[in-house]
């Protein structure tokens, strides 16, 4: 077998088999393959595309590049939860809760920030003392006992993967949607659960900007679950805009606390109750409708709350940021406002700009080895639809010195359409696949 022919195989549009995948992609994590041969391969598949049984065997092949999580010493049916990524997402930091409180043991491995988007981890480590790499025995021990535990992956999860991944990143071949949805795919697999819930964000801060290809690849991941017999529901989901009111690490666990106090933002609260209510639903709990009751009251009546303090002090995180989270929370004090400049209506946000203005502010990384900054954010005080005055303040910005603050603010600037019309507004639950 030689690379060369696997490439000229799928530059013409041919079906690869199992073992000309295998190949690439196991010869490509030894070494053998080199970096320019993997590119032209991304390349091919990223204009000629995979058939559904080519993706479940790539899925397959890097899951089994690295270690297959055996989550078989906790009892009961294991779901977990996975986004394909947005901009103030914070809903496992509140659906995670609120499931371990219904009974639906929660263990996660989670991801750090990634390009525009945050990252579960990154977000928990806010929280002073907050343990994200535990031992696997340790992570089973705290889901048999409590009911929940959120990790960092280890390092040879999918390893296939994290190696494809960075040379997409640096190809221009991200967002082809087999290659996106064999890659989630594969961690998850990898991950170990029985079934999963698949927040596929769509707009200007998802990958996917239509609902059309987020639909796509909605079903090429269910699709990818159901061929390695586990089951998956994708709910369609608003990132035409931020979710909640902040974006930023500190700021996004404080927005979690008070979410968990019965004091959330309409549009993020829902969207938790709703992929709660999946979840539940996939760990055989009752009927959905059943399940979004059980949620919207594990919510109201502070259950998930008293979970989430489990949570965090089974991780060794000061509990106290439950009571006095402005106070515990590195969250900074310098803020500047961001302003309107004509009177009108919000009419668009381009959102994966806010997540870069974000980035700029020292909250996410543009190379791995970079340190974020926990305390700076966004406060999104309007949306679309909303009424403006001239000067009203359209968000807060948290900074630290070292924020480049010329260039978030260019980048808001950039970000927020004021017209005489409202825009439109999108249901932040679009569709279930
Ligand atoms: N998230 C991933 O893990 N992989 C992708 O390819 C895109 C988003």
């Amino acid at each position: 077998m030689r690379a060369y022919d696997i490439i000229l195989k799928k530059r013409n549009g041919n079906a690869l088999s199992k073992e000309e995948m295998e190949y690439m992609v196991l010869g490509f994590v030894k070494g053998e393959i080199p970096d320019y041969q993997m590119s032209a391969f991304l390349m091919a598949v990223y204009f000629q595309h995979m058939n559904k049984e080519e993706r479940a065997m790539f899925t397959e092949i890097m899951a089994h590049s690295g270690d297959m999580i055996d989550l078989s010493p906790i009892k009961g049916k294991k779901v977990d939860k996975h986004s394909t990524g947005g901009v103030g997402d914070k809903t496992t930091l509140v659906v995670a809760p609120i499931v371990a409180s219904l009974g639906v043991p929660v263990a996660k491995m989670s991801g750090r920030a990634l390009g525009h988007t945050g990252g579960t981890i990154d977000k928990l480590e806010s929280i002073p003392g907050f343990q994200t790499s535990l031992s696997l025995e340790r992570f089973f021990e705290n889901v048999n006992k409590y009911g929940i535990a959120v990790v960092g992956q280890t390092a040879n999860l999918a390893p296939a993967d994290k190696k494809i991944y960075a040379l997409r990143d640096a190809t221009a071949t991200v967002d082809e949607i087999s290659l996106i949805a064999s890659s989630i795919m594969s961690k998850k697999l990898a991950g170990g659960a029985d079934a999963f819930v698949l927040d596929v964000k769509v707009g200007s801060g998802a990958f996917m900007k239509d609902l059309k290809s987020a639909k796509e690849l909605a079903e090429a991941m269910v699709g990818i679950a159901k061929s390695h017999n586990k089951e998956a529901v994708a709910v369609l989901t608003n990132m035409n805009q931020p979710l909640g009111r902040f974006v930023g690490n500190s700021l996004e666990v404080l927005e979690a606390i008070y979410t968990l106090k019965g004091k959330g933002e309409e549009d993020f609260v829902e969207l938790c109750i709703t992929l709660a209510a999946w979840m539940c639903y996939l760990a055989e709990k009752g009927s959905f409708e059943k399940c979004l009751e059980m949620a919207k009251d594990s919510l109201i009546s502070g259950k998930a709350l008293e979970k989430f303090r489990d949570f965090v002090t089974a991780q060794e995180g000061e509990g106290e940021v439950i009571e006095r989270p402005e106070e515990i929370l590195p969250i900074s004090g310098k803020i500047v406002e961001f302003k309107a400049k004509q009177e009108g209506y919000i009419s668009t946000i381009d959102t994966e700009k806010v997540g870069i203005a974000c980035n700029y502010l020292g909250a996410g990384r543009s190379k791995k080895e970079d340190k974020i900054d926990h305390s700076v954010g966004i406060e999104i005080l309007k949306k679309i639809g909303d009424p403006v005055h001239k000067d009203d303040i359209i968000a807060k910005l948290y900074i630290s010195e070292k924020s480049d603050l010329e260039t978030s603010l260019k980048l808001l600037n950039d970000a927020y359409t004021i017209t005489n019309h409202p825009g439109e507004k999108w249901n932040t639950i679009l569709e279930v696949v």
